[in-house]
């Protein structure tokens, strides 16, 4: 025997349009214009998804909503995206988003005590914010996997710029700073912003290019390796012109 289910709409049930006149005809122009750069529209969404996050620090329903209405998507797809990937956020972050890394090398050279010190300081934990979401100051702590600059563990972000060989102290002093207002130069890379700021930088708008990206970005630890190379002469072998590939997969 089929079971017969009834589906009754309830007032619960009703979700509606978020209004999303935040985004204002600025937001909407810079919106088109990182759909230009791409031969599909639906390829604008990463871009189109900081660039929500520059205006809300999150991305709310209404960002995506947003996203949706300019690229022609659904708001499930964009939804698909928005909470798969860490750096959106679906929380108000605060003026400063500083991420530690926890992962193997660094959290065994002290990473876990670093981020143990901050959040105590902070009294938050992973994914909170100290103070008022947006207002100067206010801090949202999260741990992070490998950020990818192992040959300087242990180290921290804030706002994806680097600070590298950290030290619980060091943290500490680069938080109480960023708390203060101020904006310590990160170890390498370009000056920091605020979490706003990155993520405009991060949907591909530069008010000034060179100021906003220049800085050092290598350090000797990094070079060290092809330094030893080059002294000692090694090289890697040639890859030869007739190489044959591996055979791909079958498809199933
Ligand atoms: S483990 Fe921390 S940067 Fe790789």
């Amino acid at each position: 025997m089929t079971e017969q289910f009834e589906f009754t709409s309830t007032e619960n049930a009703v979700h509606p349009t978020p209004d999303t006149s935040v985004f204002g005809e600025n937001v909407r122009a810079d919106a088109r214009r990182i759909v230009e750069r791409y031969p599909e529209s639906r390829s604008a969404l990463l871009p189109m998804l900081h660039l929500v996050q520059s205006v809300q620090g999150h991305v709310s329903q209404a960002g995506i909503q947003f996203c949706a209405d300019q690229l022609a998507l659904s708001t499930a797809e964009v939804s698909a995206v928005a909470t798969f990937y860490t750096m959106y956020k679906r929380k108000p972050c605060g003026q400063h988003l500083v991420s530690v890394c926890t992962n193997t090398m660094c959290a065994a050279l002290g990473g876990d005590a670093i981020y143990r010190t901050l959040r105590e300081h902070l009294g938050v934990g992973h994914d909170e914010t100290a103070g008022p979401p947006g207002e100067p100051g206010s801090i949202t702590l999260e741990h992070a996997e490998c950020l990818a600059a192992c040959d300087f563990a242990p180290v921290l972000q804030v706002n994806y710029e680097f600070y590298d060989n950290q030290t619980p102290e060091r943290a500490l002093e680069l938080v109480k700073a960023l708390q203060r207002g101020e904006k310590p130069a990160p170890t390498r890379g370009a000056p920091l912003s605020d979490f706003r700021g990155a993520e405009r930088q991060l949907a591909g708008f530069f008010d000034d290019l060179e100021s906003e990206v220049e800085g050092p970005s290598q350090a000797t630890e990094t070079l060290r390796g092809a330094q030893l190379a080059n002294e000692r002469g090694w090289t890697a072998p040639a890859m030869p012109d007739d190489a044959e590939l591996p055979p791909l997969p079958e498809r199933k």
